[in-house]
């Protein structure tokens, strides 16, 4: 993939610069449980400010499918951002219309504002024209440091950067940076870990990494389907039966390539998948009948450990078993504690597992944990993610 031009190659003193970010965060009762991605675009901005931008923040929050939703406008977020800023920080009432003109036009050097949930607007995610001009009226200059977003062709991520000079920011440059490092330049032995419910969400991931990687590990439920696939029982274990075949090929493309793909060898198994239920630890062909594989376990873990300390380059994408309950979270949290030991180079990406390493107090001993969910599965399924197509390139 070619670098893509950041704020450092366009002139910013004075201009509007209309920053995309994905301010997209979890909200309980109106209050932020989780403000990452708030915070890794702080960088960006604070940059823009000191160079004398003023900056009109978008973002998207939610799904509310083109109407106005009062659950989902960016109040709460804007006066994170204003927080964090030590500012205050307006928003404009309409995403993009006369209202956010006036108040963009109004910015001084070093101000910023944000525009309402940009996807109460129907034209965001059809890419609308009508959209896409407003939008590119109220900036001089695009910045995108919406890596979560990335993989969506919409209004204020793709088609507005063919209307504005468009550039990376820091938050969009270190993310495509870490990742593609681990897909194009990795330090090796190159150690995969793939985990999560579904072997249907991870295909991409792991037929992509298969080529690349040095070992690939396989976790979480889906191992389940894999085990499966080799003709082993598996009680009540969460099983995707029409991935079945998928897995079988899966693992003789393995076997052709030559390639290191191994599978838990212990898993946790419990009757009742629920907190305080008794559960024990079991080989991986010997899963009761009436009993479900939780989280990996102890073996599994050393292994995994082992792999990470021998690793240059780990890249891990989803939990290892049910982490929101506190007895199947340890095959997660043990293989985590091992990554932050470890002196590879650790890039984790996303959604779930981010939170999961917050819980457990390594995500700052991580090299490099992605703000992103779907555009991060995107990237490493080797997909061209339009958003970051649409940046200038740096040789251009
Ligand atoms: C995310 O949370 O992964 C991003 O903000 C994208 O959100 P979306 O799946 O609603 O497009």
């Amino acid at each position: 993939m070619k670098a893509k031009k950041g704020i450092d190659d366009i002139a910013i003193g004075g201009r509007r610069v209309l920053l995309r970010v994905d301010f997209n965060v979890p909200m309980e009762g109106g209050r932020i449980v989780d403000d990452r991605r708030i915070r890794a675009a702080v960088p960006t901005i604070e940059a823009l400010r000191e160079r004398g931008g003023r900056v009109v923040v978008v973002t998207h929050f939610g799904r509310p499918r083109g109407r106005v939703d009062d659950a989902l406008r960016v109040a709460p977020l804007a006066r994170r951002l204003g927080e964090l800023l030590d500012i205050v920080v307006p928003v404009a009432g309409d995403s993009g219309g006369d209202g956010s003109l006036a108040m963009v036009e109004s910015l001084c050097q070093g101000d910023v504002c944000m525009l309402e949930n940009i996807r109460f607007d129907p034209e965001e995610e059809t890419n609308g024209e009508r959209l896409v001009g407003r939008l590119a009226a109220i900036g001089d200059v695009y910045v995108n440091d919406a890596f979560g977003a990335a993989h969506r062709a919409h209004a204020s991520t793709e088609g507005v950067a063919h209307r504005l000079p468009a550039v990376a920011g820091r938050l969009m440059q270190r993310e495509l940076e870490m990742l593609g490092g681990v897909l194009e330049a990795p330090r090796r032995p190159l150690v995969a870990i793939v985990g999560g419910a579904k072997i249907s969400s991870k295909l991409g991931v792991v037929r992509n990494l298969l080529s690349r990687v040095d070992t690939l590990w396989l976790g979480g439920a889906m191992a389940c389907t894999f085990y499966r696939a080799l003709g082993e029982e598996t009680g009540t274990s969460l099983v995707e039966p029409d991935q079945i075949d998928t897995a079988v090929s899966l693992l003789e493309e393995a076997r052709g390539a030559g390639a290191d793909l191994r599978l838990p060898v212990d898993m946790v198994v419990t009757t009742t998948p629920q907190p305080g239920a008794p559960s024990e630890v079991v080989a991986w062909k010997a899963i009761p009948p009436d009993m479900a594989a939780v989280d990996v376990g102890p073996d599994t873990v050393r292994q995994m450990a082992e792999s990470c300390a021998s690793a240059g380059t780990v890249v891990w994408n989803g939990p290892l078993g049910i982490y929101e309950i506190e007895d199947f979270a340890r095959g997660t949290r043990g293989v985590a504690e091992a990554l932050a030991e470890s002196s590879a180079t650790s890039v984790v990406g996303g959604g779930d597992l981010a939170a999961a390493l917050d819980s457990i107090g390594v995500a700052d001993r991580i090299t490099h944990v992605s703000t992103g969910g779907g555009a991060t599965l995107e990237f490493l399924e080797g997909r061209v993610l339009p958003g970051v197509a649409a940046l200038l390139d740096r040789d251009s």
